[in-house]
């Protein structure tokens, strides 16, 4: 088992499988894009297979999510989703995406064995997606969406990031247009993850923020919070229910005391938090023969040193050094 000092148990593996993205989110990445990681330090599907393979078969690992970057830009992804479904014991899957090129791929991920996606939809507006995303790429989003219900990729989840002045106006909007999908939406603070650092304490939407305007049209009533276990969205019934709204409030309602994730980057690090500063390097031993125990006492040391919190609210915080994008949401 992957368990830290504070006896928290990491099961849920967030996997990287390339920090490129064919998106600019303002909140995310600057304009110009990034320098991405060269190739040659990129782990292959082979090795990426192995390292899930351990998660799973010698740790713990019961649910594998794979993220970017933008994931549906790393070829062979379906074999990589089929891989990891054919584990004993088989784990849940899922897909963190931007949904671009979702509606196309949608069959062959859910034929490989994915069981759900993710979308992230942060406005409905030509216009507001373009300044916020840097891209005119609605459309395809929102294919995306309709093509990952329709392939079974259930329950859709979308992820919303509000942002001050630019979509915040939105929420209500976006609410009703997944109630009316049938896609589950949850609003995520925004966090200082951003390759810029232009993330302010002071300007960001906080989850208080995003219920009183949500309030302003919508009958909200806080579901029992003891179904949320350790997903860190608190749960809202809309409108009397059955259908939910999820507020993820990372910066403002930490839920740090109940986080079962850890990470592993497409260069092959694994963080055992979103704002860790450091980070295990299993590549030399993947490269160097090292063997499957070998790695997996790696990677249990590297939750060991978990921290309780991830301190953005500590006048002391430091951003880490790699962005979300290099991450994996
Ligand atoms: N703060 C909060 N959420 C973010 N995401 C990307 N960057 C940030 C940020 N700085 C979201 C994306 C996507 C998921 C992977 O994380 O919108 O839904
Ligand atoms: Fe791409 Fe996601 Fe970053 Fe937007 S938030 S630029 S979709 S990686």
């Amino acid at each position: 088992m992957l368990t830290d000092s504070y006896g928290r148990v990491a099961t849920d593996l967030r996997v990287s499988l390339t920090d490129r993205c064919n998106l600019r989110c303002t909140y995310c990445m600057p304009p110009e894009g990034l320098e991405w990681l060269p190739k040659p330090e990129l782990l292959t599907d082979e090795e990426l297979n192995r390292l899930i393979r351990i998660g799973v078969t010698r740790l713990g690992i019961t649910e594998v999510r794979f993220t970017g970057g933008e994931p549906l830009l790393r070829r062979g992804l379906p074999e990589i989703v089929a891989a990891a479904a054919a584990l004993d014991p088989r784990p849940k899957t899922a897909l963190t995406t931007n949904g671009i090129g979702l509606s196309r791929v949608a069959p062959s991920l859910a034929e490989a064995g994915l069981n759900r996606v993710n979308v992230s939809l942060d406005t409905l507006r030509p216009d507001v997606f373009e300044k916020l995303a840097r891209r005119r790429r609605l459309h395809d989003v929102l294919e995306g969406l309709a093509g990952a219900a329709a392939a079974g990729l259930i329950p859709v989840k979308v992820n919303t990031v509000l942002m001050r002045d630019i979509n915040d106006s939105e929420a209500p909007d976006l609410l009703r247009y997944c109630l009316d999908h049938g896609y589950q939406l949850r609003f995520i603070e925004q966090m200082p993850l951003d390759a810029q650092h232009g993330w302010r304490r002071d300007t960001m939407i906080t989850a208080d923020e995003i219920l009183d305007r949500l309030s302003a049209v919508f009958d909200l009533e806080a579901a029992d919070a003891s179904t949320r276990g350790s997903a860190p969205a608190e749960l809202f019934y809309v409108d009397g229910g059955p259908a939910t709204v999820g507020v993820i409030g990372s910066v403002t309602r930490p839920f740090c005391g109940a986080c079962d994730r850890v990470r592993l980057t497409a260069d092959g690090q694994i963080r055992n938090c979103l704002f860790a500063r450091e980070e295990s390097d299993l590549r030399p031993l993947l490269r160097e023969g090292g063997t499957d125990e070998e790695i997996a006492e790696r990677w249990r040391a590297a939750i060991a040193t978990k921290m309780p919190g991830h301190g953005i609210n500590d006048p002391s915080f430091l951003q880490p050094a790699r962005p979300m994008s290099a991450i994996g949401g």
